[in-house]
């Protein structure tokens, strides 16, 4: 799928077929850079602010300057315009540019994937996988950087597993994330979700359905957790911002019940982010 619109430093928006990235960019060449991605409803950014701040602290991890978050958003909007859809994926990305700079922001609009929809509604598969755990420093933690050759290497050998993501767990068996979502469960009216102390990144869906949980009923736990936790849950769904909230149906040979909280936090997440017309 080509992006619908793109808008880059310098630049405003250009031809999406034209070629923006020096050779020598080294968000291209070391997958130095840093992003995040966000859905828009109805022309408008969920969260373009939060984002913006994440993209800020990633680009610090990473060790590059920090991203104008007003001049980034003047360009992600201008993005959004030109691609004159009211409902789309935008993602940010802000790359050091060649050895030495100058740094560049890309704001790319692309078209809502297909397959989200259709996951959502026969609910997913996810297999768990090893990794370790971030936890030093120079393992970035809670870092969105474009070096995600390892989170989509995952997604391959979960779908050659038979699954259709994966669920990361770390060599003492705890729960982290997904490769590009963070995973829930639901235990009676108790909503479980791994802890950013383990390395996670911070989603952004993942706060906004924190924030929803109590005012549905739910009392929202944050931890380190077994994956027999999860295996023994009464339901569990992931979170991100382009899929939203999408149901699990079984981890591994482990088959889950859909449940009611993951719908029920799907709606009122559409109720927040579709703007009143
Ligand atoms: C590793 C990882 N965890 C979690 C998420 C979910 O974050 P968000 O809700 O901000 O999209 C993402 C998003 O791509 C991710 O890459």
């Amino acid at each position: 799928m080509r992006p619908l619109a793109v808008a880059i430093t310098g630049r405003g928006v250009v031809d999406p077929a034209s070629a923006v990235v020096p050779a020598d960019d080294e968000g291209f060449t070391r997958g130095r850079a840093a992003f995040t991605t966000l859905r828009v409803y109805g022309g408008r950014p969920f969260r373009l602010r939060e984002h913006l701040r994440r993209l800020q602290g990633s680009a610090e991890r990473i060790g590059l300057s920090a991203p104008d978050a007003a001049e980034v958003e003047q360009l992600a909007l201008q993005a959004v315009a030109a691609a004159g859809v009211p409902d789309c994926t935008l993602r940010i990305t802000w790359t050091p540019g060649p050895p030495g700079g100058p740094p560049m922001a890309l704001a790319v609009v692309g078209e809502i994937p297909a397959f989200v929809e259709e996951l959502r509604e026969r609910g997913q598969r996810l297999a768990s996988l090893l990794v370790p755990r971030r936890s030093e420093p120079w393992l970035l933690e809670g870092t969105k950087s474009t070096s995600y050759a390892v989170n989509m290497a995952a997604e391959a050998e979960a779908k050659r597993r038979g699954a259709d993501d994966a669920v990361f767990v770390d060599a003492e068996g705890i729960v982290l994330e997904g490769p590009v979502t963070n995973v829930w469960w639901r235990e009676g009216e108790t909503l479980l979700t791994p802890s950013l102390d383990l390395g996670i990144l911070a989603g952004e869906t993942r706060a906004t359905l924190a924030g929803l949980a109590a005012g549905l009923g739910y009392r929202l736990e944050e931890g380190a957790y077994p994956l027999a936790r999860l295996l023994a849950a009464d339901e569990a769904f992931t979170s991100s911002s382009i899929r939203e909230v999408v149901p699990v149906v079984a981890v591994d040979d482990v088959e889950l019940e859909r449940g009611r909280a993951a719908a029920a936090l799907q709606r009122a997440l559409r109720e927040l982010a579709v703007p009143v017309p």
